[in-house]
């Protein structure tokens, strides 16, 4: 089947790969040119692990095409999947003008029937409204549907995420639609579910918000663990036998972030107020994972009256590993907050750090390994679990920075580890590790009661056995 894919970014770009892959000629559509010029080349403007492979082989067998020219594009197209992106407005909605402005495009280019099928993430009625416009604004006299077809794909995970997909969602009106989206997909091999247009756009939303809220649930689950004396990760694991609940999206953290459950949770949120509706579980979800972010530092702030000419290394910067995207990433409020502290920040990204200049230019000293940002260093902050810095031995730690201690925001070590380790180990719903903090604390705690009883330096008590 022809197929025109509009937009470029997460979406749109591994939609049409995969397409692309399974057997249909895939045209994909961009504004920018110099994006098209590179993914000519089999280049992918964004990392995500082998979609360069995949667009490659289908560029070099004549299925996947790129063009900035959409008029031509769009003209002869049996069907148009957009997949354009639909960030969050200052009050939580989705902002559908990229939707819209392809949609215009669409109306004015075609000149046969044409299915369009959405695939971006946009709120419940959306597909409706878009086929109204579109049909409103046709410069030829031809057939026109708007069929929704959410997509589930991860960032790093994207391609195979796309290829075996757990399901296809379809939300069509008529029989024919839902015939030419089986044709599109029925090669695939993967369940497809079929229903109408706003069922599957809340699928979409369904979906990503409850899995929100799983982690926001199991995050409070982890504050209420430090003040019991619980363990997340072995209350995780014992919930997790149970096929009910499964083992994924149980992870405790520094919260949720991404360009998708921070969007989507809010535009849920908002539709249904403007549906007279209160979202009370969502709601909740997003003001959890609000303060989630600044548990951690909290903690240290506990231990560090201030940041001020401290050297802190900041291990790892993307919301998550296997992206470069920092979108809603913990790791920016918080780097934010040392810096207007006075602290000298290290930070170490395998591939964030480019889009987290961009984002701080100065201020921040980039390096290129784990070992340099913790060389003499005050102590550790570690916000994503990147390979390169699980594999990073506490010993190392110990034999690199100033004092051992670490505020590990993804878990990445046990407490068992930490204490033979003799490091200083604060994580999210476990007990802390503060062996030579204490010990630092007793000294400073003596410190001042010889301060208070005025003891002369050379007879100072250094010890408590001396008290
Ligand atoms: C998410 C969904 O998982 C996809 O199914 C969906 O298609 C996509 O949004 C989208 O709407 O486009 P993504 O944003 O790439 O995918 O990332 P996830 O892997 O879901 O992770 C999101 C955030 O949750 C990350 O910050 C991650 O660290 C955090 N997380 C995840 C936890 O804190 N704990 C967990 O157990 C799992």
């Amino acid at each position: 089947m022809d197929i025109v894919i509009a937009g470029t970014g997460y979406v749109g770009l591994v939609t049409g790969a995969c397409l692309a892959h399974s057997g249909h000629n895939v045209t994909c559509v961009d504004v920018n040119k110099e994006k098209v010029a590179l993914m000519e080349q089999g280049v992918s403007p964004i990392y995500e692990p082998g979609l360069d492979e995949i667009m490659r082989e289908s560029i070099n067998l004549g299925k996947l095409h790129f063009t900035t020219e959409y008029e031509k594009a769009y003209r002869n197209a049996e069907v148009i999947f957009i997949g354009v992106g639909t960030p969050e407005r200052a009050d939580g909605s989705a902002n559908l003008k990229y939707v819209y402005k392809v949609a215009d495009q669409i109306a004015y280019s075609i000149e046969r029937d044409c299915l369009i099928v959405i695939k971006s993430t946009v709120p419940i009625g959306t597909n409706e409204k878009v086929e109204v416009f579109i049909r409103e604004r046709l410069r030829n006299k031809v057939n026109v549907e708007v069929a929704s077809n959410p997509e589930f794909l991860s960032q790093g995970t994207a391609v195979k995420d796309t290829l075996k997909a757990k399901r296809i969602i379809i939300g069509v009106e008529t029989k024919k639609a839902e015939k030419t989206l089986r044709g599109i997909y029925e090669r695939f091999g993967i369940p497809i579910v079929v229903t109408n247009r706003k069922s599957a756009e809340m699928v979409k939303y369904a979906s990503n918000d409850f899995l929100a809220l799983k982690i926001s649930f199991i995050n409070e689950i982890a504050n209420l663990c430090e003040i019991v004396g619980a363990d997340v990760g072995d209350v995780a694991k014992g919930m997790s036998y149970d096929s009910r609940i499964g083992d994924k999206f149980l992870k405790a953290g520094i919260g949720y972030g991404g360009s998708c459950f921070p969007k989507d949770t809010k535009a849920l949120h908002w539709l249904a107020s403007d549906n007279g509706y209160e979202f009370k579980t969502v709601k909740a979800a997003i003001e959890i994972n609000e303060n989630q972010k600044f548990r951690l530092i909290r903690k240290a702030k506990k231990e560090f009256k201030s940041f001020e000419g401290l050297k802190i290394a900041v291990l790892g910067l993307t919301f998550k590993p296997g992206t470069d995207d920092l979108r809603e990433a913990p790791s920016i409020p918080n780097v934010k907050m040392m810096l207007e502290e006075g602290a000298n920040v290290y930070a170490y990204d395998p591939i964030g750090v480019n889009n987290f200049r961009k984002l701080f230019p100065t201020g921040v000293e980039y390096v290129k390994c784990p070992e340099i940002a913790l060389e003499n260093a005050d102590l550790a902050f570690i916000f994503t679990e990147w390979k390169e810095i699980t594999s990073i031995k506490l010993d190392q730690y110990k034999m690199l920075m100033k004092n051992p201690v670490i505020f590990d925001g993804r878990n990445c070590y046990s407490v068992e580890e930490a204490e033979q380790a003799k490091i200083d180990y604060y994580s999210i719903g476990r007990r802390n590790v503060s062996i030579n903090r204490n010990l630092n604390k007793s000294e400073l705690r003596l410190k001042s009661i010889n301060d208070l009883i005025n003891v002369p330096d050379d007879v100072a008590c250094t010890d408590s056995s001396r008290l």
